[in-house]
């Protein structure tokens, strides 16, 4: 999928942007410290009328740099996951694993996209990875045209016709794209946002009114079998580390994510902020429970269902201490004690008899008909 090689990757970028008149904008300014394409707007994509152009050798090492072994993103400070094969493929299975617990997409969606050759309709996935999401999209709704935004291209070659891949950063605002999609869709971004409340604003100007939204995020915490939150104490020199260990890996990231920026807790508040925002109506929040590993020993049929997406989760989980790695390290905690942390939390999540969960919270919206 991804050739760091292949000269002939379209990518879609355009020449201008649309006015900014709403006073909104000062809520989300473009912060210059926020990422190298902040003072570079020709890297800026700008729907609606982008031009096509190649992306050459020369693009492709503009846009990525490597570090700690990985291929990473190089033009946001915040977001330090990588974006290469191995990444990719982790979220081409998260993708999957997130279906089958969370159903495809949100009720309204049908109705929202229903086919209208008056009203043609867009949706965009803010961050969207590997583009599982906005490609079945694309496939499940042929006559809607389907935008990726990314910090980086996507990497599907064979795009559906109906899809096109716009390299962006969100922490730049979303004005170019106001008024222009029918549905808006962000999941897993908030390590890579800096105001995400700010966003939630821009996506409330970016849709059209009766469009949807759908935020999904992860607050890196841990859960006991209670269901309660594992809070962990922040490591001392000479003190001994302890487990419980996916807590403690986690509660590094969660430093780490701060530290470059990014606005770790915003699954806690995703909710009340669209609720509170003012435009948007029938705001729906969910939260999905997934088992960290295995550990379930019910034997019925939905502890055996929880069990097998464990699996999957847990598969996903030793991926990203990996994928975190360029993150930790990058943010200065020290080589050591991720080691120490990681290896603990491999065993226990392999062992699977700790029982731990984590929360996904997911919250749906209409903006308010005029
Ligand atoms: C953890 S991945 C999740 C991908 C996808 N949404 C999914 O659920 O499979 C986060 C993605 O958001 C993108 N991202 C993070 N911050 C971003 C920003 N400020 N602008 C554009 N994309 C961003 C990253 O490049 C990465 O591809």
């Amino acid at each position: 999928m991804y050739d760091p090689t292949d000269d002939n990757m379209d990518i879609l970028s355009e020449s201008s942007r649309s006015a900014m008149s709403d006073s909104s904008l000062d809520r989300f300014p473009p912060r210059s410290e926020s990422s190298q394409t902040s003072h570079d707007w020709e890297m800026r994509s700008a729907s609606p009328q982008p031009s096509v152009y190649s992306m050459t050798s020369s693009l492709r090492q503009a846009a990525y740099k490597q570090e700690y072994g990985r291929d990473l993103n190089n033009y946001s400070d915040v977001y330090q996951l990588p974006a290469d094969e191995q990444e990719l493929r982790r979220l081409d299975h998260q993708h999957y694993m997130f279906k089958r617990a969370m159903g495809k997409y949100p009720p309204p969606m049908d109705e929202v996209l229903a086919d209208d050759p008056e009203h043609p309709k867009v949706v965009v996935d803010l961050g969207c990875g590997s583009g599982g999401w906005i490609l079945d999209v694309a496939r499940d709704y042929p006559h809607c045209s389907a935008i990726a935004i990314d910090l980086v291209p996507m990497q599907t070659l064979n795009l559906p016709p109906n899809c096109r891949s716009e390299v962006d950063d969100i922490n730049l605002g979303l004005q170019h794209y106001f008024g222009a999609f029918d549905v808006a869709h962000a999941r897993l971004i908030c390590t890579g946002i800096r105001d995400y409340a700010g966003l939630v604003d821009h996506i409330s100007h970016a849709l059209r009114p009766g469009g949807m939204l759908q935020l999904t995020e992860y607050n890196f915490v841990i859960h006991d079998k209670h269901k309660k939150r594992i809070e962990i104490v922040p490591h001392q020199e000479g003190v001994e580390l302890t487990g419980p260990w996916l807590p403690r890996w986690m509660s590094l990231a969660q430093q780490a994510i701060r530290t470059r920026g990014g606005e770790v807790e915003a699954a806690d508040h995703l909710a009340r902020w669209v609720r509170e925002h003012g435009a948007f109506e029938e705001v729906q929040p969910r939260q999905f429970w997934f088992q960290a590993s295995p550990w379930n020993k019910g034997t019925d049929s939905a502890s055996k269902e929880a069990n097998e997406i464990a699996k999957i989760m847990r598969d996903d989980l030793l991926q990203f201490f990996e994928s975190g790695k360029p993150l930790l390290l990058g943010s200065g905690i020290p080589q050591d004690l991720v080691d120490i942390v990681e290896a603990n939390a491999r065993k226990e999540l392999l062992d699977a008899e700790t029982p731990l969960y984590i929360l996904i919270e997911d919250v749906y919206a209409r903006k308010q008909r005029d």
